[in-house]
């Protein structure tokens, strides 16, 4: 297949799409580059479907302009678009086998029968589904089902390839790797993708780059790495990886360094930004340590709450600056419930975090 050499970029200036009084997406602009895979990530209702159904051309944007390409197409409709969509619930046709479903879009786009079923199986073949031609979707397995719609969307060629939750009816074990399959393909064959999930590790594990929505507007862009240890706002940091959030002072602020006051703690973090006052911390599970000599140089608290779960342990610990959620990958050297704790803080996973509402 060729699709490598027809993938376009997708831009969004300013877009707004109102549904009479509800805005669902609110002067969204952002770049998804030829070849990558962007995710909009979000919770219910921020405007995901919404974004993607305007890069199909499915919804009109009411202001701003979307671009594939160099090619505005603001007001081209879905059918002029080169976009295919793969969706949550599959939407296979039950009564065609897999192969008619694969080389259906390929018939109805003018290809003969001989061409298109010849393309359908080099579909078939690249999402692990050779010699499943025959069956029809109901002899397939949910995952299955969602690679064959995989498939179908590929077999188009598309400049863009667009996912909408398409993992959510599948069970955990079968998600993971048919993400992985999703993004092996992506790359392999270059194609330019836009992929919504509201699952924050999912967002993590296959995306060049993550676009976090929260009321129809773009909470913050970057790549997983930044989005998880540079969080811009409260929003972000408890949205994408487990996070406490925390009261902190900070006491001074030099050459961007600031020394943070937590509870009894004092930390130096980047300042981004912020100066002398009081503040927020995000502080992440694995960051925190615990020692059961309360006469640790650390802040004291007590264990409330110990879950095992295999590879590591939860712990609850009340301490002065509220309950922390900890992560403990140290399993043989478990803490009783009650017992006192010296709690410490690394560095490494301890941020600074403007809150939600001066960011707007
Ligand atoms: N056709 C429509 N008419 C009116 N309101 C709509 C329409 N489609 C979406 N909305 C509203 O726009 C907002 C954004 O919806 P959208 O479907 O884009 O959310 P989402 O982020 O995909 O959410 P989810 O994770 O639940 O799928 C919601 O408030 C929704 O109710
Ligand atoms: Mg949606």
């Amino acid at each position: 297949m060729s699709i490598a050499s027809k993938a376009a970029s997708v831009t969004f200036d300013a877009v707004t799409k109102a549904f009479g009084p509800v805005v669902a997406v609110d002067q969204v602009s952002f770049r998804v580059g030829a070849g990558s895979l962007v995710t909009l990530l979000g919770p219910s209702g921020c405007g995901k479907t919404t974004t993607l159904r305007m890069i199909a051309g499915l919804e009109m944007a009411t202001e701003g302009r979307i671009l594939i390409g160099d090619q505005d197409v603001t007001s081209l409709p879905a059918t002029d678009r080169d976009v295919s969509m793969v969706f949550q619930s599959y939407a296979l046709f039950p009564h065609m086998t897999v192969i008619e479903n694969v080389s259906y879009g390929l018939r109805v786009s003018g290809l003969p029968k001989s061409a298109a079923s010849e393309q359908a199986h080099d579909g078939l073949a690249l999402v692990g589904l050779k010699g499943y031609g025959d069956r029809l979707p109901s002899e397939l397995s949910g995952g299955q089902q969602q690679r064959v719609a995989v498939a179908r969307a590929l077999v188009l060629e598309p400049q863009v390839l667009l996912f909408d939750e398409p993992l959510s009816n599948l069970d955990a074990k079968l998600r993971r790797r048919v993400r992985e399959e999703i993004r092996d393909i992506q790359q392999n064959l270059g194609l330019t993708s836009v992929y919504v999930t509201h699952d924050q590790e999912e967002a993590l594990a296959v995306s060049d780059r993550i676009i976090v929505m929260n009321n129809a507007r773009i909470a913050q862009e970057g790549s997983p790495r930044e989005l998880y240890e540079e969080p811009a706002d409260l929003f972000v940091a408890d949205f994408i990886g487990d996070a406490n959030l925390v009261d902190a002072e900070i006491l001074s602020v030099e050459d961007a360094v600031a020394s943070v006051l937590i509870g009894d703690l004092e930390l130096s973090l980047p300042s981004r930004g912020l100066s002398k006052g009081p503040a927020r911390v995000a502080i992440r599970p694995q960051a925190i340590s615990l020692s059961e000599s309360a006469t640790g140089g650390g802040m004291q608290g007590i264990v409330r709450k110990s879950s095992y779960l295999g590879s590591h342990i939860e712990y609850t610990i009340e301490t002065a600056i509220g309950e922390l959620f900890v992560i403990d990958g140290r399993v043989a050297q478990a803490i009783a419930q009650d017992s006192d704790v010296s709690v410490e803080l690394s560095q490494q996973g301890v941020t600074l975090v403007r809150s939600t509402e001066s960011a707007l």
